[in-house]
């Protein structure tokens, strides 16, 4: 099933020039890049994007990851986008992550974890839609 799905490039992934090593990785397992943009998130989107997490302890430390520098944010469109994104992208923990992704060769802690995906199909509409109008994607 073709399915989109949000991944953003962190802003340790931006500061680190990774940009165009994270973007191959998904377009040689086949994801398509679909909409794409570079952007300071300002302190409100960051809170908005992460409300489920806004009671957790880590919450505060999230945010300010987020808004330190720019990020790039990405529709991905293929067949089982939203697995398929996962699995590129290794466990949060960069120390649980398996070998050959992307968090385990690049990511620094669970918190500098590089990138960001969405972890269901309709967490993945919802995040789209927040930072992506419809004429956007194609
Ligand atoms: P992400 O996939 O963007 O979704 C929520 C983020 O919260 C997660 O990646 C981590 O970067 C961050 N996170 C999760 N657990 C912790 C933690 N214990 N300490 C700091 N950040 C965390």
């Amino acid at each position: 099933m073709v399915q989109q799905t949000l991944s953003i490039i962190k802003p340790d992934g931006t500061q680190r020039n990774l940009v165009g090593k994270i973007v191959s990785r998904f377009e040689e397992a086949g994801l398509r890049v679909v909409a794409m943009k570079r952007k300071l998130m300002s302190d409100h989107e960051a809170k908005g994007f992460y409300a489920v997490h806004k009671d957790r302890p880590f919450f505060g430390e999230l945010v300010q990851m987020m808004t330190s520098g720019p990020v790039v944010i990405m529709v991905l469109e293929g067949e089982n986008a939203v697995l398929r994104n996962r699995e590129l992208m290794g466990a949060t923990d960069p120390s649980k992550a398996a070998a050959g992704t992307i968090r385990k060769d690049f990511a620094k802690s669970i918190g500098e974890n590089t990138v960001h995906g969405s972890d269901s199909p309709e967490n993945a509409r919802t995040e789209i839609q927040y930072f992506f109008s419809a004429t956007e994607i194609g």
